[in-house]
């Protein structure tokens, strides 16, 4: 019987069926959950992680501050570990673990090396097992490095600086601009965490689309070519449409990759005149173009409005509990094998049965 109860309730076990806003009253212990999510990553045992994972995204949707272990209740999703270190953390203040974690070499280092645009775990996993330990390591050791990896290496501190609102609204200006050069009419909206309401974040997410089906072919690279004549570009490197109804509605999400759109992975060369960079005149940024058919757009939008976390359940909700497959192309009823279209991400809810999220509510 205490103040979060009532509300305790209502907690749903899937993500997307909850509203998770940006701000909640409980960061200190999803900060603490979220270390032992990005430890368990780095050490590979993806289980361990997504416990981690959910366990936060649960005390990110609770309506106030919990004071006591007992508070949390039979609530889903919160394993025995997890509810250790909330309690550790609500006695302590920290959690004895999670300090530990923070302060081990082999943290810090893989946190250091997966902060390199283009390295993900397995790669800084192996350069910690040769005994490489800092930045400096990698250049004096010569460790074969991709051309993605190098303009990380060359941008690092940029890269790693967050990226204000204002910013993300500038290259979107930018990318607006030189999208109308080539095809009048074609929109660019601002996705990720943006869209999502955070302040600020680590790349600018933009998804281009023309609302006549098959216009779009061919502008990004028109696109990317002219920004990049003109000096706006660091780095990028595209990727071609590789999507295709005939694979079957479960060939997107599979392999490894989130999606098949045509899209670049990029660093812009952002004029700046306030800090940081401001001596310099420019920063480097991160951006993901992606282009979007008219008829896909509600999914890709979705798809890339995130967060990871929201996707993650909502295609799982998607699978465990409707029979359907959802990725950020289609969605396909397995039970009356058809796709199901959408005009708008409301319409991509009704097809699922849940409540309509905003995005402002997907903080999850
Ligand atoms: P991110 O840009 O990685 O994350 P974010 O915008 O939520 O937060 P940050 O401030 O750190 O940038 O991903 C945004 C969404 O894009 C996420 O839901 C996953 C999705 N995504 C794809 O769908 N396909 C892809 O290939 C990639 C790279 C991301
Ligand atoms: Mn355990
Ligand atoms: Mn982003
Ligand atoms: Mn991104």
């Amino acid at each position: 019987v205490t103040a979060l109860a009532p509300l305790r309730q209502q907690m749903a076990p899937y993500a997307c069926q909850r509203r998770t806003p940006l701000l909640h009253s409980n960061q200190l212990l999803t900060e603490a959950l979220e270390t032992l999510a990005e430890e368990a990553g780095f050490s590979g045992s993806e289980g361990r992680s997504l416990a981690f994972t959910r366990a936060a995204s649960v005390l990110k949707a609770l309506p106030g501050r919990l004071s006591t272990p007992e508070e949390l209740g039979p609530l889903p999703g919160i394993g025995e570990h997890s509810r250790r270190v909330i309690q550790d953390v609500l006695e302590d203040g920290v959690s004895v673990e999670v300090e530990r974690v923070k302060l081990s070499e082999r943290y810090r280092t893989m946190k250091l090396f997966t902060k390199i645009f283009g390295v993900g775990v397995r790669t800084a996993s192996r350069w910690y097992q040769e005994g490489l330990r800092t930045l400096v390591d990698l250049q004096e050791r010569n460790t074969k490095l991709t051309r993605q990896q190098q303009a990380g290496l060359r941008h690092y501190e940029d890269l790693n600086t967050p990226v204000e609102r204002g910013e993300a609204e500038s290259i979107g200006q930018m990318v607006q601009e030189a999208v109308q050069r080539f095809l009048p009419g074609a929109s660019v909206t601002l996705a990720g965490g943006f869209r999502r309401g955070k302040p600020r974040g680590h790349d600018v997410d933009l998804l281009l689309m023309h609302p006549e089906a098959g216009r779009e072919v061919g502008l990004l690279s028109r696109v990317v070519s002219w920004l990049d004549s003109q000096g706006l570009i660091l780095y990028q490197h595209s990727q071609e449409n590789s999507f295709t109804l005939h694979e079957g509605p479960e060939a997107p999400g599979s392999r490894d990759v989130l999606d098949r759109f045509e899209k670049c992975f990029s660093i812009f060369r952002l004029e700046v005149r306030g800090s940081p960079g401001a001596a310099r005149g420019w920063k480097a940024v991160r951006v993901d173009l992606v282009v979007a058919p008219v008829s896909q757009f509600p999914f890709a939008l979705l798809g890339w409005t995130g967060s990871r976390h929201f996707e993650r359940e909502l295609r799982r909700f998607a699978g465990h509990e409707r029979k359907m497959v959802l990725n950020s192309h289609t969605l396909y009823d397995t039970r009356r094998n058809l796709f199901l279209p959408a005009a708008s991400e409301e319409e991509i809810f009704q097809h699922l049965g849940l409540e309509y999220v905003p995005p402002a509510q997907r903080n999850a």
